[in-house]
C-alpha cells in the first residue's frame, strides 16, 4: 500500500475510485465539491435523491459520474462537521477504503479534510490500518475477491505538513501490523524460536535485544515457565528488548504471555475451536508491537518489553496435574491444571522483569481466560491494577486509542481459592470469578511496583469486522493503547 499526500490543484478526477466526506445535513467537503463540480452536480443530485444525509457511518456512492474518469464517486458520512475529529477522519478513511477496496480499481483518492494536516494524516492511518491483510498462505484466491487499491493518495492542503504528521502515525500502523503478522502466523511457522527470530530482527530500529534459551533460563530458576514447554518439541525463549531514550529513568516494564500454541497440555481441551489457540500469543505481540512503535517514533522514554515464548503440548515429558514447582520468586506452585499456563509463564517472566530492570512500573498483556470474555466479551479488555493512579492512566489511554479496558476488582478474599494443601498455592481458583483469581496468582509475583494486568482474551482475535479499521483475524490490541499510555504519561 502506497500512501502518498497531494495538494488539491495536483489531484485530478481523472483516474481510479474516489472518496469525500458529506457532513450531517448534507454538506460537501471542500474536496466534494470540487468533485460536485466538474461533474456535474452530481453529488448533490445523489444526495437529494434518497436519506443519505451524511450520518455517520453511512455513506453514498455514485457510479461512472458524468463528465469525470473516476468510476466511483464515494460519499462517506462523516457526522456533525464540528464533531469531526481525528478518530472520525481515521474510521472515514478506513470506511472508504472497506468500501471501495475491491473496485476494480487501482488509485483511491481521499478528500476527507484538506483544511488539517493532523485529520488528514489520520485518514491515512485508517487506511493502513484497515487495508491489513494476512494471505501470504492464499495461493488461489480469485483475482475480482483481492483488494484491487495499491496507491492511496489523500488531498491536503499542506502535503509536506500531513506527509510530517503522518509520520508517527506510520510508526505505530507498522507496529500495530507487526503484531497483526505474529498473532495470524500458524504455530507450525511461529513457535517460540522463530518468533524470537522474528522479534530479534527488530534491532536495526535502534533496540537491544536478548534472547535466552532453556539453559539460561532454568539457571535463572524460571521453573514455572519452563514447565509449560516441558512438553513441546520447540525449545521455550525468553525474548527482551529494550528501548534506551529516556535519560537514567528507570525502564517501564511491558511483559507479554507469549503461548505460541496452547493444547491445554494434560488437561487437554476439547477439539473445537483449538485452532484458536495459535492466538494464545496476542500479549506477547502486543508488547513487541509496542516496542516497534517506541523506536520507530523514538519515544523519549525508556522501557522493556519481556515475551515469556513457550508452546503448550501433551507429551510423556509433559508436567502433570498435581506437579510442584518452585519459581524464580523461590515461591512454590501445585499445578492443578495445565491448561492454565498463562500465569505460570507470566509469574516467571514478570519476576525475572522486576530482579533486572527494577522498573517503575509493570504492564503485562496476556490472552490469559475464557472468563473474561464471559465478563466483558469482545469489545473491552480485562484491566486489573494494584494502583490507581496507573489504572487511571491506562484507562484514559484505552479511551483515547479505542483500545477499551474496563476495570476489574481484586477483593483479597479470593485469595483462599489459590490455597493448596501441599505448595505456597495452587496455579487454579475454580470457576467463580476465574480471570480474577487468575489475576491475584500473578499478583503474589509482584513486589512493591505498580502493576497492571491486562486480560486480552477476548480481544486479540476479532471475530466478523466489528470496526473498519479492525479487518477480521489478528486485532493488535495494545499496541495503541501502550503507546498512547507512553506518549501521554511517561515520555520525558
Ligand atoms: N489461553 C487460554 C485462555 C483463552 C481461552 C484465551 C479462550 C482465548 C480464548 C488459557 O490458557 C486457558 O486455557 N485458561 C483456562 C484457565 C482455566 C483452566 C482455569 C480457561 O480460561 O478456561
Ligand atoms: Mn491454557
Ligand atoms: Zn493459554
Amino acid at each position: 500500500m502506497q500512501i502518498e499526500f497531494v495538494s488539491p490543484d495536483a489531484a485530478s478526477f481523472d483516474t481510479g475510485v474516489w472518496a469525500g466526506a458529506v457532513f450531517e445535513g448534507g454538506g460537501l467537503s471542500a474536496g466534494a465539491a470540487r468533485l460536485d463540480a466538474a461533474a456535474g452536480g452530481a453529488l448533490g443530485r445523489a444526495l437529494s435523491s434518497g436519506p443519505f444525509n451524511g450520518a455517520k457511518g453511512k455513506s453514498l456512492s455514485v457510479v461512472a459520474p458524468a463528465g469525470i474518469g473516476v468510476s466511483v464517486a464515494l460519499m462517506v458520512g462523516a457526522g456533525a462537521e464540528r464533531d469531526f475529529d481525528e478518530t472520525r477522519a481515521e474510521l472515514a478513511g478506513a470506511e472508504a477504503y472497506q468500501a471501495l477496496k475491491t473496485s476494480g480499481a487501482e488509485l483511491l483518492t481521499l478528500s476527507l479534510a484538506e483544511a488539517s494536516a493532523a485529520l488528514s494524516a489520520r485518514a491515512a492511518l485508517g487506511v493502513r490500518l484497515a487495508a491489513y491483510r494476512f494471505d501470504r498462505y492464499r495461493t488461489q484466491e480469485k483475482a475480482e475477491a483481492k483488494p484491487s487499491i495499491a496507491r492511496v493518495r489523500i488531498v491536503a492542503d499542506d502535503p509536506t505538513a500531513a506527509e510530517a504528521a503522518f509520520q508517527p502515525l506510520a510508526a505505530l500502523a507498522d507496529g500495530v501490523i507487526f503484531t497483526r503478522d505474529l498473532v495470524s502466523e500458524p504455530a507450525n511457522v511461529l513457535y517460540p524460536e522463530e518468533f524470537a527470530r522474528r522479534v530479534k530482527a527488530l534491532e536495526p530500529l535502534g533496540l537491544e535485544i536478548e534472547i535466552l534459551g532453556e539453559d539460561e533460563m532454568a539457571k535463572l530458576g524460571m521453573n514455572l515457565l519452563l514447565s509449560v514447554g516441558r512438553g513441546s518439541a520447540r525449545e521455550s525463549q525468553l525474548a527482551v528488548i529494550q528501548w534506551k531514550n529516556g535519560g537514567d529513568a528507570p525502564p517501564l516494564a511491558f511483559v507479554g504471555k507469549g503461548v505460541c500454541f496452547d493444547t491445554g497440555g494434560i488437561s487437554i481441551k476439547p477439539a473445537e475451536n483449538m485452532e484458536d489457540m495459535k492466538w494464545d500469543m496476542g500479549g506477547a505481540g502486543a508488547v513487541a508491537g509496542l516496542m516497534h512503535v517506541l523506536a520507530s517514533r523514538k519515544a523519549k522514554v525508556n522501557a522493556v518489553g519481556v515475551l515469556g515464548l513457550v508452546e503448550n503440548m501433551p507429551d510423556g515429558n509433559a508436567q502433570r496435574p498435581g506437579d510442584i514447582w518452585t519459581s524464580m520468586s523461590g515461591q512454590t506452585v501445585e499445578v492443578i491444571n495445565t491448561d492454565a499456563e498463562g500465569r505460570l509463564v507470566l509469574a516467571d517472566a514478570i519476576w525475572y522483569a522486576q530482579q533486572r530492570f527494577k522498573p517503575r512500573l509493570i504492564v503485562d498483556l496476556a490472552t490469559l481466560t475464557g472468563a473474561i470474555i464471559v465478563s466483558l466479551g469482545h469489545d473491552v479488555a480485562g484491566l486489573f491494577a494494584n494502583d490507581d493512579d496507573l489504572a487511571e492512566q491506562l484507562l484514559a489511554a484505552g479511551k483515547a486509542s479505542r483500545d477499551e479496558l474496563w476495570r476489574m476488582p481484586m477483593p483479597e478474599a479470593y485469595e483462599k481459592q489459590l490455597e493448596s494443601l501441599a505448595a505456597d498455592f495452587k496455579n487454579v481458583g475454580g470457576r467463580p470469578g476465574g480471570s480474577i483469581t487468575a489475576a491475584l496468582f500473578i499478583k503474589k509475583f509482584v513486589r512493591d511496583t505498580p502493576w497492571a494486568h491486562l486480560d486480552i482474551a477476548g480481544l486479540a482475535w476479532r471475530k466478523p469486522q466489528a470496526v473498519a479499521t479492525t479487518p477480521e483475524g489478528a486485532s493488535g490490541f495494545g499496541v495503541r493503547l501502550l503507546d498512547r499510555f507512553v506518549a501521554d504519561n511517561h515520555e520525558r
